[in-house]
Formats: C-alpha cells, sequence, structure tokens
C-alpha cells in the first residue's frame, strides 16, 4: 500500500469511469438535457441545484458550489481519502492500483504478505459462515436466537461459528495449501513451544469477524456459548491487524450510512449488534482496549461527533476520565465529543432492549458536551465552597483546558470556568500562557463573558500539524457572514477592520462589500456571484462547514471578532490611509472633525 499512484493511472481511471454512474449510485438523478439533476447531497435543499455532466465529467451545485470529479466525489460522499477513492474506482473496473516505487522489492514483500493474510482471513470468515449453519452449529445458532439476534444482523455482521475440536480450521486451511506458519503468524492457530503442536485458536466460539474500513476480514472475537473463561477471545496482533487501530463495526456502520455524523463508541461486540438489531446502526466498539488516539483521529476524518458510551460503574467513570484525556488534544474547532453514562449494572445491549431504540437514541442525545463532563470530572468529590478545593478544581479543569488545541472552545472554557470560579478570567490566562502557547487575552472578551459567545482566541501557527485547525480568524468571520449574510446589518460603516495581514483579508472586504451593496442576501447568491473562481472554492468550502457558534449567538461572536479586529488592525501606511480619506470625500462622505484633522497631518507628512 506504500507508494505514490502514478498519475497516468489515475489519468486513465478518470477516463474510464462515468461520473453520472458513481453519483447516480449515491444520489438519485434525473436526466435533464445533456446533463443529470438531483438534489445536493452536499446541502440542504428542497428544489435540485445539483447537476452532473456527462460530457465533462463533472458535478456541480450551484447551491453550494460543491464540485469535482468522480474521484473527488467519492472523497466527498464517503469521507474517503484520496488513495482509498482511487483505490475504490480501481476495483470497479477490475484494476489494481499501481504504486510508484512498487518495484521496490520489500514494498513487493509487503504488499504480497498482505494479500496473503487478507485472502486467508477471508477463506477463515467464510468457513465459519459457512460452519454456522451447519448442523454443528446449531449451539451457536441458539444461542444467537437467545441473545436476540436477527438472521439479518448476523448476515451483515458475517457472524459465524467456530467448531469444536482443535483442527477444524487448521484442517480446512490445509487442504487449500495454507502453511501452518501463515495460520500461525495470522493468530489463526495457536503453537505451543513446549509441545510443537499447534490447533486452532478459536474453538466452539461464536466468532465476529472483525473487518477494515474496506470491508476486509483482517482479525476475529470469539465468544463462548456459555460461562466458561475467557468470555471473549480476540486475535492477537498480526501484520493486518492492531488492535489499537481498529473499531468493531465502523465498516458495517459506514455500509449502513456512508453518511454518518456521529458515531457511538461502546464497549463490546454484542453491544454494537445488539444496537444494529434495533435500527441503531451508528455504534463502534474497542476491542478490549481504551480508546486510543488513533482510533478517535481514525473516527474524526469520518464523523464530526463521537460519543462515548460508559458503563455506570466505577470501571466506567475510569474509562471515561481515561478518554477525556485523549480526546481533549483532539477537540479542534467543528469537533465534538460526549460522554454518555449508563444507569449500573447496564450495558447498551440490556438497555436497547430494555428501553427500546427511541430511549436509548435518547440517552444519547442527552449525554454532557465535553465541557459539562470536564467540569463535573474536575468537581467530583470536592466541596466548592472551600477555597482551596475550589482552587484544586480550577487547576485541574486548567490543566484540561491547556491540552486543548487553540481554538473557540479553549476561550468558551475558560469564560466559563471563570464564572464559575468567580475568579477573573484573566489570571487563568496568564497562568495559561506561562505555560508555553498563547491563549484568548483577557482583553478579547466581551463584556457579560458568560454568555455563549465566543470570543476570538490567538491560534497556534499551522506547524502543529493540526488539519482542520487552520482555519484563519478572518475566515471564521468570513465563515459567519456566509451562513448568515444578514449580519451585515451589523457591521461597522467603516471597513478598516479588514485591514489584516491575513490572507482572507481582500476576500472578506469584497464579501461585505457585496453584502453591503445590498444584492446578495442569501448564500447561494453569493457563492454564484463568485462561483469558479478561487475565492468561489473558499466561500463554498465555508459554507459547508458548520460554524462553531449556535446561531443565536452568531451576531454576538461576529462583533466580538470586527472588534478583535479592530484593536489587531494592520497598521496603513500614511500613504495608504491618506488614500483611504481623500476616497471617502471624493465619494461625498462628510469626514469628522478627527478625521479631517488627521487628513491634513498626513498630507503634511506626505509632502516632506
Ligand atoms: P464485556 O465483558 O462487557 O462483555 O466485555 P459484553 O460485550 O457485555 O459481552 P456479553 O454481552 O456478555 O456477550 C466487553 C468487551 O471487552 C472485551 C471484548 O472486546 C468485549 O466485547 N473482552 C471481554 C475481552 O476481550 N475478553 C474477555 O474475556 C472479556
Ligand atoms: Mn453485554
Amino acid at each position: 500500500m506504500t507508494g505514490q499512484i502514478p498519475q497516468r493511472f489515475i489519468d486513465d481511471l478518470l477516463a474510464r469511469v462515468d461520473v453520472v454512474e458513481v453519483v447516480g449510485e449515491r444520489v438519485k438523478l434525473k436526466k435533464a438535457g445533456r446533463n443529470h439533476s438531483g438534489l445536493c447531497p452536499f446541502h440542504q435543499e428542497k428544489s435540485p441545484s445539483f447537476t452532473v455532466s456527462a460530457d465533462k465529467q463533472f458535478y456541480h451545485c450551484f447551491g453550494c458550489g460543491a464540485h469535482g470529479n468522480a474521484l473527488r466525489f467519492l472523497m466527498e460522499y464517503d469521507k474517503l481519502r484520496f488513495p482509498e477513492a482511487v483505490e475504490q474506482l480501481a476495483a470497479r473496473l477490475g484494476l489494481e492500483v499501481p504504486r510508484e516505487g512498487a518495484d521496490d522489492p520489500r514494498a513487493q514483500a509487503r504488499e504480497r504478505k498482505r494479500k496473503e493474510g487478507v485472502n486467508l482471513l477471508e477463506l477463515s470468515a467464510s468457513f465459519f459462515r459457512e460452519r454456522l449453519r451447519m448442523p454443528e452449529g446449531q449451539g451457536a445458532r441458539e444461542y444467537l436466537e437467545r441473545r436476540g439476534l436477527s438472521p439479518e444482523v448476523v448476515r451483515d455482521f458475517g457472524i459465524g461459528y467456530a467448531p469444536g475440536g482443535w483442527e477444524s480450521l487448521k484442517r480446512h486451511l490445509g487442504e487449500r495449501g495454507i502453511a501452518d506458519a501463515v495460520q500461525i503468524e495470522y493468530g489463526l492457530l495457536v503453537h505451543r513451544e513446549d509441545s510443537g503442536r499447534s490447533y486452532d485458536r478459536f474453538r466452539d466460539r461464536v466468532i465476529f469477524p472483525i473487518r477494515d474500513i474496506r470491508g476486509r476480514t483482517i482479525a476475529f472475537g470469539g465468544r463462548v456459548l456459555g460461562d466458561a473463561k475467557p468470555k471473549y477471545l480476540n486475535s492477537p496482533e498480526t501484520p493486518v491487524f492492531h488492535k489499537g487501530r481498529e473499531l468493531y463495526g465502523l465498516y458495517e456502520a459506514r455500509q449502513a450510512n456512508p453518511r454518518l455524523e456521529r458515531l457511538v463508541i461502546v464497549e463490546g461486540y454484542m453491544d454494537v449488534v445488539a444496537l444494529a438489531q434495533f435500527g441503531i446502526r451508528n455504534a463502534v466498539a474497542t476491542l478490549g482496549t481504551a480508546t486510543t488516539e488513533d482510533h478517535l483521529g481514525r473516527l474524526f476524518r469520518m464523523v464530526d461527533e463521537v460519543v462515548f458510551c460508559f458503563d455506570g460503574d466505577r470501571a466506567g467513570r475510569q474509562a471515561a476520565s481515561r478518554a477525556l484525556e485523549t480526546v481533549l488534544p483532539q477537540m479542534i474547532d467543528g469537533r465534538q465529543a460526549r460522554f454518555l453514562f449508563l444507569p449500573e449494572g447496564e450495558d447498551p445491549d440490556t438497555l436497547v432492549r430494555r428501553e427500546g431504540p427511541a430511549g436509548f437514541e435518547d440517552r444519547v442525545t442527552c449525554a454532557s458536551p465535553l465541557s459539562e463532563y470536564l467540569f463535573e470530572h474536575a468537581a467530583q468529590g470536592r466541596d466548592l465552597d472551600r477555597l482551596e478545593e475550589r482552587e484544586r478544581f480550577a487547576s485541574q479543569v486548567l490543566g484540561a483546558i491547556g491540552r486543548l488545541p487553540e481554538g473557540v472552545m479553549k476561550s468558551l472554557l475558560l469564560t466559563e470556568l471563570s464564572r464559575r470560579t468567580g475568579v477573573d478570567q484573566s489570571s487563568f490566562e496568564a497562568l495559561m500562557s506561562r505555560g508555553a502557547t498563547e491563549t484568548a487575552p483577557s482583553a478579547e472578551l466581551p463584556p457579560g463573558g458568560d454568555m455563549p459567545s465566543a470570543p476570538p482566541s490567538e491560534e497556534r501557527p499551522l506547524e502543529t500539524g493540526r488539519r482542520q485547525s487552520s482555519m484563519g480568524r478572518m475566515a471564521r468571520a468570513l465563515q459567519l457572514l456566509v451562513h448568515e449574510p444578514a449580519l451585515v446589518e451589523r457591521l461597522p460603516e467603516d471597513d478598516d477592520w479588514c485591514d489584516q495581514a491575513d490572507p482572507e483579508a481582500s476576500l472578506c472586504r469584497e464579501v461585505v462589500r457585496l453584502l453591503k451593496a445590498g444584492g446578495y442576501r442569501s448564500a447561494q447568491v453569493l457563492l454564484a456571484h463568485f462561483h469558479g473562481t478561487p475565492e468561489g472554492e473558499r466561500l463554498a468550502a465555508l459554507a459547508r462547514q458548520a460554524p462553531l457558534v449556535p446561531k443565536g449567538v452568531r451576531g454576538a461572536e461576529l462583533d466580538n471578532w470586527v472588534a478583535y479586529f479592530q484593536r489587531h488592525r494592520r497598521q496603513r501606511s500614511p500613504q495608504e490611509e491618506y488614500d483611504a480619506l481623500l476616497a471617502r470625500t471624493q465619494a461625498g462622505e462628510r469626514l469628522s472633525q478627527e478625521e479631517r484633522r488627521r487628513l491634513n497631518e498626513l498630507l503634511m507628512e506626505l509632502k516632506t
């Protein structure tokens, strides 16, 4: 899988697939003249502004500006990364994706190994599925039925049965020419050093195949039918399976809904499957480990919201506290994490059976946002009426806030901490900035700071390697305007706040000018104005991403930004300042006394 995909292969691929077909499989299209049209899958709309052109092999939305070729569509719609999208298109045509440098014998060997493993594991998975249907699988079938699983769910998750006996799978694979050593390497056989013998790892167990994001089986989990120990057995780490990275049910969740918005992380195989049985098809489980950064990175590439689900007991609370630590550094703006605690003695499997899917969904909906949980967690076992306890509370929260990436969330939490402790926010900020990075200066905070308005925050430069957090300050302001053009009403008359050394500054000024001129009071029209230009792409990208602050407070947020920009205006050169003032008088505007004085002053200055 290493190595660049050669450009000529990509060109060839695009020449051979039909974008209408690719899109048509996911969006309902109607032929309209030479093109096809339908409802845009990238924004909410009631009448179709999304067209797909067979001639140009392009899709385009006149509403939100989304456009591109078949590859781009797959990336955006199926949330695939570029190489994955290429793989998927190539698979449609039955093509192998070549890799540059694939002549490298080591890369070749690795690739061969991966294929070998995947074949072997697929072969095993179908063996287990077959055995579940055979007479020897009766006990397992009854067990699954007792656990309330329908044949459909059993099928969707590819659940199978590993027969008893010591060599069922070993013999099956051996007859197909697969050496014991390979079976051992992929965790199917256990090898005993003492006797030199090897035998099936999974015996008389219900088998849950673990699939990677493309649906290839990479490992197994097996549950005993009774009370024997261990209850679950998992494949060990193998060349294709790293349990700190994989999540059970992720492939199945994406199959059920390629446009997932939220994923729920539960503890067990059975929880995932039981929820699916009740129509809740967005649950995934870690494989007997705590949630890792790798897991979260993977999930957040697909969805913006992750809900952690924990048992209500002590172990659950501990797991939650670990999850909080892991998730903090990943909370760049736009992402959400929430924490759901189940009643003691319940897991999602038992709960969804008792309360039904709606009941469970309600719990998910009401799960605590990260911010709330963070405060609750720090307050646990403390008497906040006592000064020193409050101090410890504050420093615990500050510690957590310090691990957040720069962004609105961080500032909001600081404001909230200040509200809860009655300590002035600037003291916290001093404490935090003593750490390493700049944080939101208190001077930037609006009066009445405990409103959920979002004061602008200083951002760390890009070099920290976070991808989406790089949205600049002006881009944030611009995004608010794109989403709610009517906000232009509150902007000051003078647009000197746009004087920023920010890549978005001139676009921002232009957008403000257009909106003020009045003709562009909907995002659509605004986007249409810039359509086909790089600015248009930029705006469309901002339009596709929801602003962080809820609707009611966006005005206040924009005011904050403008005030911030006004304080941090790029210093104009005297000439620029002079030109600007002059332009205003020439446009017939009346300058204030102060401005007239300044104009004279500049005139003198520039003359000399
Ligand atoms: P639980 O013990 O909570 O099991 O383990 P469960 O999911 O509720 O299973 P049922 O309902 O009794 O069938 C949760 C997860 O921890 C891992 C597995 O991944 C399991 O799904 N686990 C548990 C093991 O790896 N080994 C074990 O022996 C037990
Ligand atoms: Mn359970």
